[in-house]
């Protein structure tokens, strides 16, 4: 038997963050949405247990996680622990979302290798068990999961879907350096000593979702990791300067970066502000959202 799972990229339409809970984690008020860039992960039957991962051209490939400290590895230990079953499997993850950039990469393969492989070893999970599986991998893995459009709340990890009326065209600009998650809160911690305990709901950014109105969303994107993010990569307050000369209504720094993503008002305009950025910019990906979370593309 061979599966392969599709799941998407996730960014950040608003992400408010709160002042660091007793656990370490952060508080989130959070709106995902899945955008149409991929990790494919295949699993084929074996008697062992192997990963491998193969990039998109543009990636760097020394930055993705090896085997052994790859999350995929960890649901795999979960899932199987979880039914009392032994691990199995051959697995093959095609990445091209960008690897440690704030698009929740790591956590798209682990929602994928929890799919596949609760379909390879015929466990029947329930909705609500991988729901919780996904929490314990990782704060963005329950929306690689669910994808759409949705509202995260704790510390990212519940996950509700809200309205969305529109179809969005983003132009993300990747950075061949990555930021690290870790890194970029304690930043935030530094910065904003007097963070909420929890973060308000972005009401005007779910009005301008629920009625698809592009111009109310791109003034409501909003991003408390940004103000870390340029701190630490001045050199990303120019690209967004660049991508909204470029024709983009808006752009902002998604999730801790140091991708950005830039809304613009049709697919003609994406193109053309995607042209423009080219100019100084190797990788820029043209996309739309929302999508579908992880789910079954071949079943042989
Ligand atoms: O949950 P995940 O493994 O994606 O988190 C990676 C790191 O990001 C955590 O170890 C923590 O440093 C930081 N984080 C946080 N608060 C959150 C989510 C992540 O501080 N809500």
């Amino acid at each position: 038997m061979s599966i392969t799972v599709r799941a998407p990229a996730k960014i950040n339409l608003h992400l408010g963050v709160g002042a660091p809970r007793d656990d370490g984690f952060h508080p989130l008020t959070s709106v995902y949405q899945a955008v149409g860039v991929y990790d494919d992960l295949t699993v084929d039957d074996a008697d062992g247990w192997s990963v491998d991962v193969s990039v998109s051209d543009w990636m760097d490939r020394s930055h993705v996680p090896l085997a052994g400290d790859n999350i995929v590895d960890r649901a795999a230990a979960l899932l199987a622990a979880h039914h009392g079953l032994a691990i199995s499997g051959d697995v093959h993850i095609d990445k091209a979302i960008p690897v440690a950039g704030g698009m929740a990469g790591g956590s798209a393969d682990a929602a994928a290798a929890l799919v596949a492989l609760d379909r390879l070893w015929g466990a029947n999970t329930t909705d609500d068990d991988l729901l919780a599986l996904a929490a314990q991998l990782g704060s963005d893995v329950p929306f690689a999961l669910l994808g759409g459009t949705a509202l995260g709340t704790g510390r990212g990890e519940v996950v509700e879907p809200v309205a969305d009326a529109g179809t969005w065209w983003w132009v993300l600009v990747p950075s061949p350096i990555g930021l690290s998650t870790p890194e970029i809160y304690r930043h935030f911690d530094r910065l904003f000593p007097d963070a909420p305990a929890v973060p308000p709901v972005p009401e005007a950014l779910l009005a301008a979702l629920a009625a698809g109105d592009p111009y109310a969303l791109a003034s409501a994107l909003h991003n408390d990791l940004q103000a870390a993010a340029l701190d630490l990569r001045p050199d990303l307050q120019l690209l967004i300067d660049a991508g909204e000369a470029a024709g983009a209504l808006r752009g902002v720094v998604t999730g801790s970066g140091p991708t950005c993503v830039f809304l613009t008002e049709s697919a003609d305009d994406a193109r053309e502000t995607a042209a423009e950025l080219r100019a100084a910019y190797d990788v820029v990906l043209v996309t739309t959202g929302a999508v579908a979370g992880a789910h079954t593309v071949t079943y042989v």
